[in-house]
């Protein structure tokens, strides 16, 4: 979709759509409103009026307008309520909006910045939450239907400011924006896509090539180079597949003088079976999506690879397939980690904290800083928040604040969650250092928190489980069912904002 600023009136524009907006409960339309509303003699205020057009919030109220303007349609969104009015607001409004648009045949449309105007936002915010919510909005996944019976796309999106003076800063919001939410889009392919086509060493493959388009540094270890580091864990997991492992490093150095090495972690099973430990069929479906904390972290490092911040940043995704396979791990065997610490393996399908545990000791020998880690860790998680909040840990409140500030500036919620000694008493095991599963099943997100917090040791980290929030089962205004994307936007939002502290 091509996408520009440009300086006009909305009311002037040709285009299949122009879109306007309207507050809940306001009677006589303002603004851009307004005018469009003057100019078709007063066709949105009749339809207030008659209690149609309501501004209720993703309300679409369509007026053709039949020759009196330059455009085909109008497009009154409903903004819902203007003391709750805020950035996810303008994403949520945005994508309905174009997805009202989309199923309508339009294919170019003009809009307002929603929220910069009236709603008091700041211009480049606004814009960025615009764009964001139109692309993350129309996004599909159609990979695999060999027809098309889908509608077809929007072409043109033309941002329509009058005021000379917001424009850059328009500018510099429509190009974040994208940058964010064809990152996002990024990872939602690589974690839609079905498990036959994304085998570790097909990510692997995607990650380079993204890296060669972005100018990220790319290094892939093979098992070989990983049994050599001594990544017990990443290849007990390993073991009962054919689909070889492979451990995704993504280097961004940006000059970040003074501020800490950043690495951030992902999970990367490419397909959780559950292995010896075999899940169930309900426990397996959503699976091929247990790589979406490595597709975060892919999706993060392709869009601070194009917003350069001042900062050094290394993505590590250890990417595998858990299968339950004739050389596959056994509960009761025994891994050595990188970092020398052992594990009794209690349950074959408590493997990613394995998977990171060796990708947070390889994270401190190398000798990153500051570490995020983002997995699909816990069915209890899901339980403990259903679908909104991701569940944050971290030694230090201080650190998971800011990852929960930038997390809100995104629009990707994350709900602050106890660790402590009484959780990690749970992951001691009689025979290694620790188990993988816990003796006691209550609490599962702490206890594999706090089993991963032993890894993270002394450098500050922060635990995200998104298996919450990872896939979606039902539609939301931004969000298509499916994958989401998640924390690609709090990820890189967080890179910026250190890069700037
Ligand atoms: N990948 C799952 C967690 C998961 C469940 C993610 C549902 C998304 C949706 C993870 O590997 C797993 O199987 N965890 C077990 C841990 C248990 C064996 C200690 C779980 O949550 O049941
Ligand atoms: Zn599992
Ligand atoms: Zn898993």
């Amino acid at each position: 979709m091509d996408i520009r600023v440009v300086r006009g009136d909305i009311a002037q524009q040709a285009a299949d759509a122009i879109v306007v907006n309207l507050f809940e409960g306001v009677t006589a339309p303002g603004g851009a409103t307004g005018a469009v509303d003057r100019a078709l003699d007063g066709a949105i205020s009749t339809l207030i009026d008659e209690g149609e057009c309501k501004g209720k919030l993703n309300e679409m109220t369509l007026v053709h307008t039949f020759g009196r303007l330059p455009a085909k349609r109008v497009i009154v969104a409903g903004l819902g309520k203007s003391d709750a009015f805020d950035l996810d607001r303008v994403r949520a409004v945005t994508a309905s909006a174009l997805k009202f648009a989309r199923g309508k045949g339009v294919k170019s449309v003009a809009t307002i910045v929603h929220g910069a105007g009236i709603g008091g936002l700041s211009p480049r915010e606004a814009a960025q939450a615009l764009v964001e919510g139109a692309l993350l909005g129309l996004y599909r996944f159609r990979r695999h239907k060999s027809s098309d019976q889908d509608s077809g796309e929007i072409e043109e999106l033309r941002i329509v400011e009058f005021d000379a003076g917001k424009l850059s800063a328009l500018e510099d919001g429509l190009r974040i924006g994208r940058i964010l939410a064809e990152s996002t889009n990024f990872a939602r392919d690589l974690v839609n896509e079905p498990p036959n086509h994304m085998t570790p060493a097909i990510l692997a493959d995607a990650a380079i090539e993204m890296a060669r388009q972005v100018g990220l540094e790319a290094e892939v270890l093979e098992r070989g180079q990983m049994a050599e580091l001594g990544m017990g864990a990443v290849l007990g997991v390993a073991a009962g597949s054919h689909n070889e492992p492979r451990f995704i490093i993504l280097r961004y150095k940006g000059d970040g003088a003074g501020r800490p090495k950043l690495g951030l972690l992902g999970k990367g099973i490419t397909f959780d079976t559950g292995g010896i430990n075999l899940k169930g069929a309900e426990g397996m479906r959503t699976m091929k999506g247990d790589m979406a904390g490595g597709a975060a972290v892919i999706g993060a490092m392709r869009a601070i690879g194009l917003l350069r911040p001042r900062l050094e940043v290394t993505g590590l995704v250890p990417a595998v397939e858990n299968m339950p396979g004739g050389g596959a791990q056994r509960p009761e065997d025994v891994v050595r980690t990188i970092s020398g610490k052992t594990i009794e393996i209690t349950n074959t399908d408590a493997e990613g904290r394995l998977v990171l545990a060796d990708a947070l000791g390889y994270a401190r020998q190398v000798g990153l800083e500051l570490l995020v880690d983002v997995a699909t860790l816990t069915g209890a998680a899901r339980t403990a928040l259903g679908p909104k909040y991701a569940a944050g840990f971290a030694k230090k409140r201080e650190v998971l604040d800011q990852v929960i500030a930038a997390g809100e500036r995104a629009g990707e919620p994350i709900w602050p969650m106890p660790l402590g000694e009484e959780y990690t008493e749970l992951m001691r095991s009689e025979v290694a250092d620790l188990r993988n599963s816990a003796t006691d099943a209550a609490g599962g997100a702490i206890s594999a928190a706090a089993f991963l917090a032993e890894f993270a040791g002394d450098t500050p980290w922060v635990h995200l489980d998104i298996a919450p929030i990872s896939f979606a089962d039902r539609e939301t205004a931004y969000h298509p069912r499916g994958a989401r994307g998640a924390m690609v936007r709090t990820l890189a939002t967080y890179a910026l904002r250190l890069a700037e502290s």
